[in-house]
């Protein structure tokens, strides 16, 4: 094998997605070296299944919205457990950030007047989702993409990373591999920022593709970092449900942001049973009125299939368990029916939802302007991450660390609003970036304690080693990421159960002893099996993380629902955020910290907002 390949950046960004790449740039713009270091190829990101548009108080389309509304949604959305701070920023800097997009090239549809066109999206008061079709995040992808390039960014394609590298308390860089050819890659960095996206892939049935196994999280973790508010995974309410190969891939609320509408097998719309105490003023669906709902505030319209996602998705679930399901085990969604009530026709389908109506053509035969989908949850965000400072994004205990995207936490809380992920990773990516070019310039790169990177690299060699020798017949990765996918999947799911989640807690403990004896066979040339292994410890992290902080949060909150502990308890549990931590004997420590005072101008606007 050849030597190890070593670079010198003065920021690190690991993870190329909108944050990653909205870091880089920001990074970079200040004539910093900047590495961006992609598990895949650039450009394939979950960024791209945030499709339905990207959440900014522009007030394109309804003059009332402002960010002192977005910052309200988002607070209420998360149940009032988010850093409220996290939220004021990004709801106050969002617009901007889509604004510098659009000056960057990102085509946004239009308003009849030339504006960026905002449609309506769960838990959001006025249409505030600036989209391209049902294509947002692709074309942020693409326009970030094309800014950075000209930036001199250093980018490091199919690269993983699998340790961080530390010197004292602060970071200074990593180790990673190709995964082409199986080298070791150091990076020595004065700045670190962590943008690997989420843990889709700790789940059975998910929107996130292979990349996405916690990567970031473990190894911010692992190198000293608290994840927070780890319980709370967000299970999108539509994913498609057959066929079985595509089973999980998003289909995005921007259908029933549209005026998608679910039904049930008896053909009722279910939704409407289901409007929560504080709407109950709502009046009926009215045929005239289109497809869309009134609330008892005449002013402000939405169907019902636009609450929240934590919500929608258990009205689904509770559908299919009584019995009321789809022939695949989902439940419908009709976007048809507009064509009736109002556009006449099949093209204002095509033209609004290009991707879906090609997704359900060629994926399921199924043509979306004639017949209904059928949906069911899918896994797809993680609220929780890296427990980071608000304004900069810097770990709270490793120095030199920063964390954007869904691999930071805390603006979310207990769930995300949709489009929220799009314009956080716009404004906390480019802080993220900014503070760790600020962070580079003001202290030296770190030494690299060779130890350290010998140990990550035997580490990372060890499933070949236990693959040799007579009589060797180790098992591979497969099967264990398969029963742990499974585990989560089933015990600390959508509907929660503190036995059921103890019980996780045991299986992920004899698949973490079954994980260390694993064995591959082969050479580090492209092989899937090695890279399986090696993603395999960052999912048990992940997913032990979620089962611990999940089964110590009794109550139901936002995307957790627990049905042993089906109320929220706003006296205790309304007012701390869980936090695990690595503890010096290498076990997962957990403790409950107090959210911070909400300053009174903060709290006034929610007030006002009602
Ligand atoms: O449904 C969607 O288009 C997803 C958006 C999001 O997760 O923000």
């Amino acid at each position: 094998m050849a030597e190890d390949q070593t670079f010198e950046f003065d920021v690190l960004v690991i993870g190329a997605g909108g944050a990653g790449l909205r870091a880089a740039i920001e990074a970079a713009s200040g004539g910093l070296s900047v590495g961006l270091v992609c598990k895949s190829m650039l450009g394939k990101a979950h960024t791209v299944m945030a499709e339905g548009g990207v959440a900014a108080a522009l007030a394109n389309v309804d003059d009332r919205d402002n960010w002192r509304v977005h910052f309200s949604d988002t607070m209420r959305g998360g149940q009032y457990i988010n850093n409220w701070r996290m939220a004021e920023l990004h709801a106050k800097e969002a617009p901007d950030r889509v604004r510098e997009l659009e000056a960057w090239g990102a085509v946004f549809d239009r308003t009849k007047d030339g504006k960026i066109l905002q449609r309506n999206f769960g838990g959001h008061k006025y249409p505030r989702l600036a989209h391209v079709g049902d294509r947002t995040g692709l074309e942020m992808i693409r326009t970030l993409q094309d800014h950075g390039i000209h930036q001199g960014i250093d980018v490091h394609m199919e690269v993983t990373v699998i340790t961080l590298l530390k010197d004292g308390d602060r970071v200074c860089g990593a180790v990673a591999y190709d995964r082409e050819r199986g080298r070791f890659r150091i990076f020595h960095a004065k700045a670190v920022v962590l943008a690997t996206g989420g843990i889709g892939r700790a789940f059975k049935i998910t929107s996130n593709s292979w990349e996405y196994t916690g990567d970031g999280h473990a190894l911010a973790y692992h190198a000293g970092a608290e994840l927070i508010d780890m319980e709370f995974i967000q299970f999108h309410p539509t994913g498609m449900v057959w066929p079985p190969s595509v089973r999980g891939i998003l289909v995005t609320e921007g259908v029933r942001g549209e005026g998608g509408i679910l039904v049930n097998s008896e053909g009722k719309r279910f939704m409407f049973e289901d409007i929560p105490d504080n709407y109950k003023s709502s009046t009926a669906d009215n045929p005239d009125e289109g497809w869309r709902y009134v609330l008892g505030d005449k002013e402000a319209r939405r169907p019902p299939e636009l609450l929240t996602r934590d919500h929608v998705a258990r009205c689904i679930v509770r559908e299919i368990k009584e019995g009321r399901g789809s022939p695949h085990g989902g439940v419908f969604l009709d976007i048809a029916w507009i064509k009736e009530k109002i556009s006449k026709s099949e093209e204002h389908i095509k033209r609004k939802l290009p991707s879906m109506y090609h997704q359900f053509k060629q994926l399921a035969d199924i043509d979306i302007t004639t017949e209904a989908m059928e949906v069911g949850p899918t896994t797809h965000y993680v609220m929780g991450g890296v427990r980071v400072e608000a304004d900069s994004q810097m770990s709270t205990t490793v120095p030199g660390l920063f964390a954007c995207g869904e691999c930071g936490a805390g603006i979310n809380g207990a769930n995300r609003l949709g489009g929220n992920s799009l314009s956080d990773l716009l404004v906390l990516g480019k802080r993220a970036g900014e503070h760790a070019a600020k962070f580079a310039g003001e202290h030296g790169a770190g030494g690299i304690d060779q130890s350290q990177v010998e140990d990550a690299k035997r580490w990372a060699l060890a499933p070949f080693e236990r693959f040799e020798g007579p009589g060797a017949d180790p098992e591979g990765a497969y099967q264990i990421q398969h029963s742990l996918q499974e585990t989560m999947q089933d015990l600390v799911g959508i509907v929660r159960r503190g036995d059921e989640m103890e019980r996780a807690l045991g299986e992920i403990k004899k698949l973490r002893e079954r994980a260390g004896k694993i064995g591959v066979p082969g050479n580090r040339e492209f092989n899937p099996g090695w890279h399986t292994a090696l993603d395999l410890d960052n999912l048990l992290t992940v997913s032990e993380a979620v089962a611990r902080s999940a089964l110590e949060r009794k109550e139901s909150r936002g995307a957790q629902f627990r049905e042993d502990y089906p109320e929220k308890d706003p006296d205790k549990w309304g007012k701390v955020n869980n936090v695990v931590r690595k503890a010096a004997d290498g076990s997962m420590q957990l403790k409950s910290i107090p959210i911070p005072e909400m300053p009174e101008e903060l709290s006034k606007i929610i007030k006002e907002m009602g």
